[in-house]
């Protein structure tokens, strides 16, 4: 039987190396002349085992990380019963893999990630099947019934949303994929995109069917050339192989969808300025009424989800909206797709049950910072999202507990610093990105964030310092009250969780300069 091995061609695995380790396995494979086969798979989301190689056995596949094309002979020499340093042995047992719940993130990393074949063979077009079988009002309702709320960042429940677009009238609907991923920490829309974009494909046909619309479009982020290019590939296999098209799987049905590069704002993830990115404007917000789900892409009524929402889909309906619904707590129901990104030792993607704990990522998955340091904050939920302290790693992962804290899930992006970060830099960079990203059309998040950073300044000069936090405090009421979207909205809550949490950073007094020296 051909063996296969495995190297993944995910852009986090190409930016560490991949590409030259499988250029090494291709000829390794030529030079022993063996019946083997090289897949380039998605990402398993271990990013501190990229490049991870992985020999299917008998047994399950081993895996070795993180390979540079250098260790390639070595581990052909030894063979996967052999011994090597890079070895870690059955993939799927890896503590960190071994006790997740991977429902959405199922076949990452595991198929080949346009082989339709491998898709269906793995679960994949189940849940299509099922919906193609469904009343629409009945499909919506399974989505509604699994509890699966949006994790783009507002966690709103999903099915109420295509609700509103299937009860209301129109010739022309759309489904839009929100896949602008513009959080900082956070991949989960990229590894899916790269690694089972099927996935995505099949939860808008859903949605499509489900609502009456006859047309997608996933709108990916600008910093995404590989998701890109990955998507588009998919989407044609997926014409070539009816899943979309005029007949979806024989059906009758209509679905299409194409796959478009987003502008590179971050406010074009929000999703009224990426309907006027999406329809050839510069991205800035339109004002709410109405809502997408009534007006949304030219005019029309539109879904806008989430990948990691969309893609969710399909196992909602292949298991029932019942099976999803068991995992997690209170009303944050399924699974969450956690992202560990910035001074952490294991950095990756972790899909639990909403109800886990932050000491739990951090730490058990996590390993502690890369620095070696001891953890001081987490940012939590993206630029937008609390600093938090290690007292507050014990919070449940869940919508309700995070914002009766002062927190929030957003997109599942965790970004880790040791106690060498100084937080009131951080809470002057909240402001700065606000307002280098402000679209412009409200003036507290346009003037109340350039303010904003110049008053940080203030206090890090040691200038009156307990006016300009008074200032600050002032600003941030403002933002928070009159700004027109979240991005001014929300830019308050890095600022104010780091004034809470960490005061000692603020005091830039010449009397604790002087103690400090
Ligand atoms: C400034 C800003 C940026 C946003 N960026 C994203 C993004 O990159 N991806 C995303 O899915 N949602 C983003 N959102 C949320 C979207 O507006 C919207 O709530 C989401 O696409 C709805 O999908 P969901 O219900 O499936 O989460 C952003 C919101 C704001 C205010
Ligand atoms: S808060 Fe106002 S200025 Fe800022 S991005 Fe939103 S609409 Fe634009």
């Amino acid at each position: 039987m051909t063996m296969r091995i495995f190297v993944p061609m995910d852009a986090a695995a190409l930016s560490v190396g991949a590409g030259p380790v499988a250029a090494a396995v291709r000829a390794e494979i030529a030079a022993r002349k063996l019946d083997a086969k090289l897949v380039r798979n998605g990402s398993r989301g271990l990013l501190w085992l990229e490049p991870l190689l992985e020999i299917e056995t008998p047994e399950g596949r081993i895996g070795y990380g993180p390979v540079t094309a250098s260790d390639v002979k070595s581990i052909f020499d030894a063979g996967p019963n052999g011994d090597h340093p890079l070895k870690v042995g059955l993939v799927e047992a890896i503590p960190y893999l071994a006790k997740q719940q991977r429902l959405t993130f199922a076949r990452c990393g595991i198929t080949d990630p346009i082989s339709m074949e491998d898709y269906e063979a793995h679960g994949g077009l189940t849940g299509l099947r099922r919906a193609l079988e469904m009343a629409p009002a009945a499909i919506v309702q399974a989505v509604t019934d699994s509890g699966l709320r949006g994790r783009g960042g507002a966690g709103f429940p999903t099915g109420i949303k295509w609700k509103t677009v299937l009860a209301t009238e129109s010739a022309q609907k759309y489904i839009v994929c929100n896949a602008d991923e513009g959080d900082s920490g956070t991949f989960s829309d990229r590894l899916i995109m790269e690694g089972d974009p099927f996935a995505l494909i099949e939860g808008m046909a859903i949605a499509g069917v489900a609502v009456g619309a006859t047309k997608g479009y996933v709108y990916i982020r600008s910093e995404y050339p590989h998701a890109f290019r990955q998507m588009t590939r998919a989407i044609e296999i997926a014409r070539v192989k009816n899943l979309l098209g005029t007949n979806i799987l024989g059906s009758n049905r209509i679905f299409d969808m194409e796959a478009r590069l987003g502008a590179g704002a971050y406010i074009c993830g929000e999703e009224t300025s990426l309907l006027e990115s999406l329809e050839g404007r510069r991205g800035q917000i339109r004002f709410k009424p109405p809502l997408p789900a009534i007006e949304g892409l030219f005019g029309k009524p539109t879904v806008v989800n989430n990948l990691v929402s969309l893609a969710s889909v399909p196992i909602i309906l292949a298991e029932g909206a019942a099976y999803y619904k068991d995992f997690g707590m209170g009303r944050s129901r399924g699974t969450m797709p956690i992202q560990l990104a910035g001074n952490i030792k294991r950095g990756g993607l972790i899909e639990r049950a909403f109800g886990l704990t932050l000491r739990e990522l951090i730490y058990d998955y996590g390993g502690g910072t890369y620095s070696g340091r001891p953890v001081r904050a987490v940012q939590v939920g993206g630029p937008l999202g609390a600093y938090w302290p290690t007292h507050l790693f014990d919070v449940p992962l869940d919508y309700e507990a995070f914002a009766a804290k002062g927190g929030m899930v957003g997109h599942g992006g965790i970004v880790v610093f040791d106690d060498t970060v100084d937080l009131a830099k951080q809470a002057r960079f909240a402001f700065h990105f606000c307002a280098i990203e402000s679209c412009g059309k409200c003036t507290p998040c346009r003037i109340g964030s350039q303010r904003g950073a110049e008053t940080v300044d203030k206090i890090m000069r040691g200038e009156r310092v307990v006016e300009n936090i008074d200032v600050v405090r002032d600003l941030c009421e403002t933002m928070r009250d009159g700004s027109l979207c979240a991005l001014g909205g929300l830019t308050p809550m890095p600022v104010m969780s780091a004034m809470e949490h960490f005061p000692e950073d603020f005091d830039r007094s010449p009397a604790r300069a002087a103690a400090a020296e």
